[in-house]
């Protein structure tokens, strides 16, 4: 802990986390406990994986995580990135598991490394782990049991896929880049990397373009120049503005985003609103969380640009510069851009859920177009947890991934929960209707109160899922309704009521 009169601030935030791990984090199972069914596979050992995998075993649920990559992956995306690299929004928003401890607003990756870590060790996972283990196929055995590339994995009967939204870094094939006499790196792989006094082109006007921009500044570049093909919103490094606009519970553009659109421009770009988007609304797409890019452009180290790539020179890039609100492709001025490297900040490939049954794909319920984002219709007993949102405000590494776990064990150990797929699909279709004049597909923008009202419509809605209702929110008071469930399902045995199949959804 910090010391309280150096460091009030920083005291009072790890004293609230230490609170907050104290009453939400389900005990880890003591050494040597044997966990029971329902056991569930967990495929990905990035932060996602490892919350959902100690929730699960801290609430009594055997799992197995399997990782494509070796045991330094642990961690997922956060192992493979930048030692620069750390978290742009407030860790407050960060709290992927609720025994989290942040030093600090801002953690950069070893810590977020450590804390998955520890995290890991802290629920036993390590042997529960297999890496260099590449799920390829899941498939059902003949009980309805899911098996995992193959029957020598073992048996499992629920499963939470776990990864991610950054897979392989993506390098584009640009013309001519070839010819280009400079080194060219990805966004991600500028560690060690020596950019003093050179000037550096960075492709792409992401968040990686954002953080290449400030490596740039670090390693003291000559100059910087920002090669956007669209505009993106920028938002301030600041928590309680950040929280504000992630408290949009309808999930998408308003008749009321013209007002933070305003403020933001006015109080935040002020003189550089040209860089603010014209054509997108701000809860349309990801924004970037940066106090830094824009001041760089105002003292002249960097260079925003808005227009198209037409190809490489030895150099550097020809790139034809448009003015604001032309489209992609439209008319603008040619300039050469000189560079000593390039770095393409253009992203990471999707990885693929392509493992799942087929009838997890069927149009028009495919990923994102799940029950809760997350629960493909056909399958109720089987959650992708954080790995199927396309555009966010807020965070993607918080509560919900608790949440969903939660979610998922409730219908697991409760098949009166469970829900069918023909509810599952009407609930799709009702967010579809209720988003119908958002700009993005329903699913295609995630914020976090929009939870609220997906929370009400999966478990108010729905008299035997109300006892589960502080377990699912909070983690909670798991104990009344699996005394409850034992109650019911003795009953219902005894009637010959009781399916015994963790897939088959028979509830609202
Ligand atoms: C540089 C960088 C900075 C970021 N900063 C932020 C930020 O500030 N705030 C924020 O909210 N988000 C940020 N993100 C987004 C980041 O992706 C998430 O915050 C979070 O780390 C995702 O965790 P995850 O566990 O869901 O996925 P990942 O960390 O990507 O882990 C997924 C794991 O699954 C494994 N895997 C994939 N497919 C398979 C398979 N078929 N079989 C077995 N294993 C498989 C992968 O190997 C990987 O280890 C950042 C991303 C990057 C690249
Ligand atoms: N610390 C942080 O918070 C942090 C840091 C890095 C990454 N991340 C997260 O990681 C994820 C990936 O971010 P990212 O910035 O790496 O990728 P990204 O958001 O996908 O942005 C890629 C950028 O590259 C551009 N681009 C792609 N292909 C191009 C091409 N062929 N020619 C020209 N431009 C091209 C894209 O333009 P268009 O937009 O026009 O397609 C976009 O501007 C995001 O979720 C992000 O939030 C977070």
């Amino acid at each position: 802990m910090e010391n309280i009169i150096l460091h009030p601030f920083a005291f009072i935030y790890q004293l609230i986390q230490w609170i907050i791990g104290k009453l939400l984090a389900p005990k880890p199972p003591r050494p040597g406990v044997k966990l029971g069914r329902p056991r569930i596979a967990i495929i990905g050992a990035g932060l996602t994986g490892v919350s959902a995998a100690s929730h699960c075993v801290g609430h009594g649920l055997d799992v197995k995580i399997f990782e494509a990559g070796p045991r330094s992956h642990l961690g997922g995306i956060w192992s493979r990135v930048n030692n620069t690299s750390g978290l742009q929004i407030h860790s407050i928003m960060y709290r992927f598991h609720p025994s989290v401890q942040w030093k600090g607003g801002y953690p950069n990756r070893e810590q977020i490394i450590s804390q998955i870590t520890q995290l890991w060790k802290r629920y036993g996972l390590e042997e529960k782990t297999k890496f260099n283990t590449r799920v390829e196929r899941v498939y059902k055995d003949d009980k309805g049991r899911w098996i995992i590339n193959n029957p020598s994995e073992g048996r499992f009967d629920g499963i939470i896929a776990a990864v991610g939204t950054c897979g392989d870094p993506k390098m584009p094939s640009l013309p001519g880049l070839s010819k280009y006499k400079g080194q060219v790196y990805h966004s991600s792989e500028l560690t060690g990397k020596n950019a003093k006094g050179k000037s550096m082109i960075i492709i792409g006007s992401g968040a990686s373009a954002v953080e290449a921009l400030e490596f740039a500044s670090n390693e003291e570049a000559a100059k910087t120049y920002i090669l956007a093909r669209s505009d993106k919103w920028i938002i301030p490094r600041n928590p309680v503005i950040d929280v504000l606009l992630s408290f949009n519970i309808f999930g998408g553009e308003t008749m009321f985003s013209w007002i933070p659109e305003m403020l933001l421009k006015k109080f935040f770009y002020r003189d550089l609103q040209d860089l603010a988007p014209a054509d997108k609304g701000l809860f349309t797409g990801t924004p970037m969380v940066n106090d830094a890019a824009l001041e760089k452009v105002r003292r002249g180290e960097a260079e925003w640009l808005r227009g198209d790539i037409k190809g490489f020179t030895e150099e550097g890039v020809r790139f034809v510069v448009r003015a604001k609100g032309v489209p992609e492709g439209g008319p603008g001025k040619e300039r050469i851009i000189k560079g000593d490297m390039v770095v393409m900040a253009t992203g990471f490939d999707r990885p693929s859920l392509g493992f799942l049954p087929d009838d997890n794909f069927e149009e028009p319920y495919g990923p994102p177009n799940w029950y809760l984002q997350t629960f493909p219709p056909k399958h109720p007993s089987v959650c992708c947890n954080n790995c199927t949102y396309i555009n966010a405000i807020g965070t993607v590494g918080n509560w919900h991934i608790g949440i969903y776990t939660r979610i998922l064990i409730c219908f697991m150990l409760d098949d009166l929960t469970r829900p069918s797929p023909f509810w599952m699909e009407r609930w799709i279709d009702m967010t579809i209707l209720l988003k119908r004049f958002s700009p993005t597909g329903a699913f295609d923008f995630f914020t976090y109160l929009e939870l609220v009202w997906w929370f009400t419509f999966c478990i108010a809605i729905n008299p035997f899922r109300w006892k589960w209702a502080p377990f699912v929110f909070f983690g909670i008071g798991a104990a009344l309704p699996k005394l409850i469930v034992d109650a019911e399902d003795g009953v219902r045995n005894g009637l010959g009521y009781k399916t015994g199949d963790y897939d088959e959804g028979q509830s609202l």
